[in-house]
């Protein structure tokens, strides 16, 4: 089948692409650095240099490629993520994911695509304090303390466009906290530095739960996305986690030392009120539906064997 990625030099766009040339899939993706090209075209991909935000470009870009099936992996978050500055940070993400989407979803219609599958987040549900995980009919957090909540209300606005177009069918894969190869949590990436030099602490009593997934299988979970049911599927791993569980694990499997606790009140501000309000509420999200609808199961089930796969391939 034919299919049109858009963000395919991206931390998923980049193990993407090799699972849907492997599935015998015709490739077209996107990036907006020329230099990225030759990667995509060593991916597999037939590369297309356009930047989201030129409408006119990119209605013409999918048109030729002349997709079945429009993949969106868009973001734009940094490599580097600090307290300071995570506003703006914030405000580019929110950009690419509100006005991309939307251009996207336009060229795509135009084009008579039949199915438009976009990335979305597990990690942004209301927290409910009952110690329950969360299922996709469970609300997002779209009051949460700021930037975030402006984010979630993003994101929101993203999943209302992609699952109510009258023209397309509409897939959200909410994903989990990332990890692998492109990733904050790599073991060349931001988070394990900070671990290293012990300033990623477990914040607060620890108990926030995290639902970490590993790239390759959130691109395993756009594959299977092309076909199947559509509607929104938590896309994370089968062991949400406590951060006073996985980050001592991760950070042993990094062979750093061990991390020190904060109270979250101390935390933040240093890291921002919202984001440190947020990371104390995540309570982890439920994958059933995915895996009993969508045909997909992670192969890095827990990211206890993840992050030590991830280590020693470095
Ligand atoms: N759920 C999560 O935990 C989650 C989700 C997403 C990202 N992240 C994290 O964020 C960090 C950065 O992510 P990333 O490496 O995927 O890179 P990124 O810089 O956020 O970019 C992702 C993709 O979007 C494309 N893109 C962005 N703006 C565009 C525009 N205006 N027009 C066309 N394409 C555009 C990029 O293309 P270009 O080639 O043009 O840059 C790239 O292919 C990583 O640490 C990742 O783990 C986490």
């Amino acid at each position: 089948m034919k299919v049109f990625v858009a963000g395919g030099s991206g931390a998923v766009g980049r193990r993407l692409i090799p699972q849907l040339v492997a599935a015998g899939h015709d490739v077209a993706a996107t990036t907006q650095n020329p230099v990225s090209e030759r990667l995509l075209r060593e991916l597999g991909a037939a590369p297309v240099v356009c930047d989201v935000f030129d409408a006119p470009r990119l209605a013409k870009a999918v048109a030729v490629a002349a997709p079945e099936v429009v993949v969106q992996q868009l973001t734009r978050l940094p490599h580097r993520l600090r307290g300071r500055g995570l506003a703006r940070q914030y405000a580019a993400n929110n950009r690419v994911r509100a006005q991309g989407t939307r251009n996207l979803i336009a060229a795509a219609r135009a084009a008579g695509a039949r199915r438009l599958v976009a990335q979305g987040m597990a990690i942004w549900y209301a927290p409910r304090g009952d110690g329950r995980l969360h299922g996709e009919d469970d609300p997002l957090w779209s009051n949460a303390p700021e930037p975030i909540g402006t984010g979630v209300r993003t994101m929101q606005d993203v999943e209302d466009a992609v699952l109510r177009d009258p023209a397309l069918e509409g897939v959200v894969l909410r994903y989990g906290l990332l990890y692998g190869p492109g990733t904050w949590y790599a073991p060349d990436g931001d988070v394990a530095e900070q671990v290293r030099r012990r300033r990623y602490p477990v914040l607060g009593s620890g108990e926030a739960v995290y639902s970490f997934l590993h790239v390759d299988d959130a691109a395993a979970a756009a594959v299977a996305a092309l076909d199947g049911p559509a509607g929104v599927f938590n896309v994370v791993d089968d062991e949400p986690a406590p951060m006073s569980t996985w980050l001592p694990e991760y950070a042993a499997a990094l062979e750093a030392p061990p991390p020190r606790r904060l109270p979250g009140w101390l935390a933040k501000p240093v890291a921002g009120r919202g984001p440190v309000s947020w990371l104390l509420s995540l309570e982890g999200a439920d994958n059933r539906r995915a895996r009993e609808t969508l045909g997909w199961q992670p192969r890095h089930a827990s990211w206890r064997s993840g992050f030590r796969a991830d280590a020693q391939n470095t």
